[in-house]
């Protein structure tokens, strides 16, 4: 039986990857997509969350718009990151439907309610917003959630020297549902850095062909270059893409339990992932930390799964 998952996600290059790996691995079922802002305001993201379920050829995924901020104070996005519309170079033809009616957040509270215990896996791309809400509205859901798969944090940050971009742009939410009680992995940017977009990988996926594939690799490749000769966009690390490789292939990864607890505020570590792999602090383990990733084979299943899409 497929694997029931949610995909929270700020779309964003590379959570578009992430979504279209997942909706081309058989062994998933991804019951909606819930988009909170992040990498842009809320609006763009939810038009390119919709754009990209099209461009699988999945205009029946339902989508729902989340919550707009974060509960604190609001940063700056990752436009420069991500380019204007969020997806780099690609434009994908407008979405042809209009996102869900209901709220993300009332999605998933309801969703969890409904199901089984563990039955859901929740694949957190974006700022915890979303998922902490939903945890303040109905904790007695978190039974349903079989694992929460979070791409943040890291020994440095890649905003500030201490903080990741998604547990920085909103540390309160993070804070929460790190204390809430649900089995999360953390997948950091340790791991995800490692896993970048060589021209020989690119070249594999565009050599599939699809409309899919040439899409992957478009969103792979690093953008023109700016006045100084270097790109504008240099290639991605593949962040997002990894929580659904780890969900659909956790073999290729290696990790340890520990204690992960969020930093607020601080001049200099707001978002920061304070992670306890010595035991200091004896507070008990909270998460699964990702350590280590097979690059390569990470591309290999994007590359062998993609050509199951239009
Ligand atoms: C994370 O930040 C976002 O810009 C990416 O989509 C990814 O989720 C990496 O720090
Ligand atoms: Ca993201």
């Amino acid at each position: 039986m497929p694997r029931s998952i949610i995909i929270d996600t700020d779309p964003g290059i590379d959570d578009a990857v992430a979504i279209l790996l997942a909706l081309a691995s058989p062994q998933l079922e991804v019951l909606g997509l819930t988009v909170v802002a992040g990498n842009l305001a809320l609006a763009p993201l939810v038009g390119n969350a919709l754009a990209v379920a099209e461009l699988a050829g999945r205009a029946d995924l339902p989508v729902y718009a989340g919550c707009p901020r974060p509960m604190g104070e609001v940063q700056q996005n990752a436009a420069a990151a991500h380019g204007e519309g969020g997806l780099g170079d690609l434009i994908p033809p407008p979405a042809s439907r209009a996102p869900h009616a209901a709220h993300a957040v009332t999605y998933l509270i309801e969703t969890l309610r409904g199901a089984a215990p563990g039955g859901i896996t929740l694949c957190a791309l974006g700022p915890l917003t979303n998922i902490a809400v939903a945890l303040i509205m109905a904790p007695e859901v978190a039974p349903a959630i079989a694992e929460l798969v979070i791409m943040g944090g890291g020994s440095r940050g890649n905003v500030t020297p201490a903080a990741e971009f998604n547990l920085h742009a909103d540390p309160v939410a993070a804070s929460l549902v790190f204390a809430a009680g649900v089995p999360i992995t953390l997948v950091p940017l340790d791991v995800t850095e490692t896993v970048k977009s060589t021209p020989e990988r690119v070249a594999a996926i565009r050599r599939v062909g699809t409309r899919c594939a040439l899409a992957v690799a478009d969103l792979l490749s690093p953008g023109p270059p700016g006045d100084k000769g270097a790109p504008v966009r240099p290639a991605m690390a593949m962040h997002d893409p990894c929580v659904i490789a780890y969900v659909l292939a956790p073999e290729l990864f290696a990790g340890a339990a520990a204690n992960v607890t969020i930093e607020i505020a601080g001049d200099f570590t707001r978002g920061m992932s304070v992670i306890d792999w010595r035991g200091r602090t004896a507070r008990p383990a909270n998460a699964r930390v990702l350590q280590t990733v097979d690059a390569a084979g990470i591309y290999q299943l994007l590359a062998e799964r993609v050509a199951n899409l239009p």
